[in-house]
């Protein structure tokens, strides 16, 4: 049991905690599930990329599945091994491509024929030869909600199968690239398996006809996406999602990668803030909070469910209130219409599942510095980024005033 109360005096509200033995159970049940097969797990450092715990699901074994050259020099600092760093992503720049493959990560995942025509060029340049995956986007609905949504071709994500076949040819005959995986990533908070299983049918039907014109690939990247309760969700078990992806492909010689972020991190994570006030504006309660939009902003981005948990003494009903923060934004609330007793000046609310596309996607909207960041394991908490002060928001600018 995490004592909160403890942790908010310690290091002060808002404040974000993460448990890391939840992290390493839940790295731990994935990897299990498929450990009939050669895997990595590749964690997906954008659902949450403080440098320890990157580090703590390196220390496991993982790797790592990154987004921005960013990423991946956080990858590299947390100690995870280049051969299990993938870098993905619809815009990658020259400098990044160009330092990816000075890095000589895993693989660098191409999104499209103008980026792949890109790394080759930039291969050239170095003399060196790039390994390279293709993101196919299978056109399958992921049944999940529209903004995280990204294996249809309404999205910006990934080829259509005939594009990547010319993608695969066009590579395996170039000198500077090396075909070596083939990816797809359909979205993001899954909870219904058919549709994975459907694209790991298509991408694997694609495989075998690469193996017929002798393109023989070595990864089997199935993105990340596997969804979490954050409520009352039926959730995909970890054993059911493997055994759905690993039944396609049969009589296949090929290392499956899995990059889960959410999954991992997600419910080992609170948003801890204190409450500063109680307001009524006529018939509508709130109850205002010294957390904000800028520091979780799934509620009101996604219009996302996070449960809150009161740490009070009050025993007083339960009435629905609105928990907004002191951002000046009326889109600035962590939830609606919920159920909490009355609340004093200085009361804790926990906001669960926040471990995940948490402080990730925080800003410095309103001047308001970021929270701390608290690792609990074996019982011992340490802080593992502080809060951002004053001078840290103004530090690149102060030398530049006009
Ligand atoms: N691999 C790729 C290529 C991805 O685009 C993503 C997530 C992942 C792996 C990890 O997905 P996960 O296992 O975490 O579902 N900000 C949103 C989520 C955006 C996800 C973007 N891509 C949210 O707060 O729900």
């Amino acid at each position: 049991m995490i004592n909160f109360k403890e942790l908010a005096s310690e290091y002060k509200t808002p404040l974000y905690v993460y448990d890391l033995d939840y992290m390493t159970a839940q790295y731990n049940e994935l990897k299990e599930a498929f450990k009939g097969r050669k895997s990595i797990l590749a964690y997906a450092v954008k659902a949450n990329s403080n440098l320890s715990v990157v580090k703590h699901f390196g220390d496991l074994g993982s790797g790592a599945d990154c987004v921005s050259i960013g990423e991946v020099r956080r990858a590299f600092l947390a100690g995870i091994p280049s051969y299990k760093i993938i870098f993905s992503g619809v815009g990658k720049s020259d400098d990044e491509i160009r330092e990816a493959i000075q890095k000589d990560i895993l693989y660098i995942n191409v999104e499209s024929e103008a980026e792949l025509k890109r790394v080759n060029l930039i291969a050239k340049e170095l003399k060196a030869k790039c390994r390279i995956s293709i993101r196919v986007n299978p056109n399958i609905d992921p049944k999940t909600h529209p903004y995280i949504s990204t294996g249809l071709h309404d999205n910006k994500f990934g080829v259509d199968i005939e594009s990547a076949k010319r993608m695969y040819i066009f590579a395996n005959n170039s000198e500077n690239l090396d075909p070596v995986g083939i990816h797809f990533h359909i979205g993001s908070q899954l909870t219904e398996l058919t549709p994975i299983r459907e694209s790991a049918e298509i991408v694997a039907d694609m495989l075998r006809s690469l193996s017929n014109i002798k393109i023989d690939l070595k990864f089997f990247d199935i993105g990340g996406g596997l969804g979490i309760k954050y409520n009352d969700e039926t959730t995909i078990k970890p054993y059911d999602y493997a055994q759905a992806i690993l039944g396609t492909l049969t009589a296949l010689d090929i290392t499956v990668i899995c990059e889960p972020g959410r999954f991992l991190t997600a419910n080992a994570g609170y948003f801890v803030t204190k409450v500063l006030y109680e307001k009524q504006n006529g018939d509508k309660k709130f109850v205002v909070v010294d957390g904000a939009m800028n520091d979780l902003l799934r509620p009101s981005l996604y219009n996302a469910y996070h449960r809150i948990e009161a740490i009070t003494q009050s025993t007083k009903d339960e009435r629905k209130v609105d928990i907004v923060g002191p951002v000046c934004e009326s889109g600035d609330f962590l939830a609606k219409n919920y159920l909490l007793p009355e609340l004093e000046h200085n009361d804790l609310l926990v906001v669960h599942s926040a471990g995940a596309y948490g402080f990730g996607m925080g800003s410095n909207y309103n001047t308001r510095g970021r929270s701390a960041e608290v690792a609990v394991k074996d019982g011992q908490a340490r802080l593992i980024r502080k809060r951002e002060s004053f001078e840290d928001l103004i530090a690149l600018e102060k030398d530049y005033l006009i």
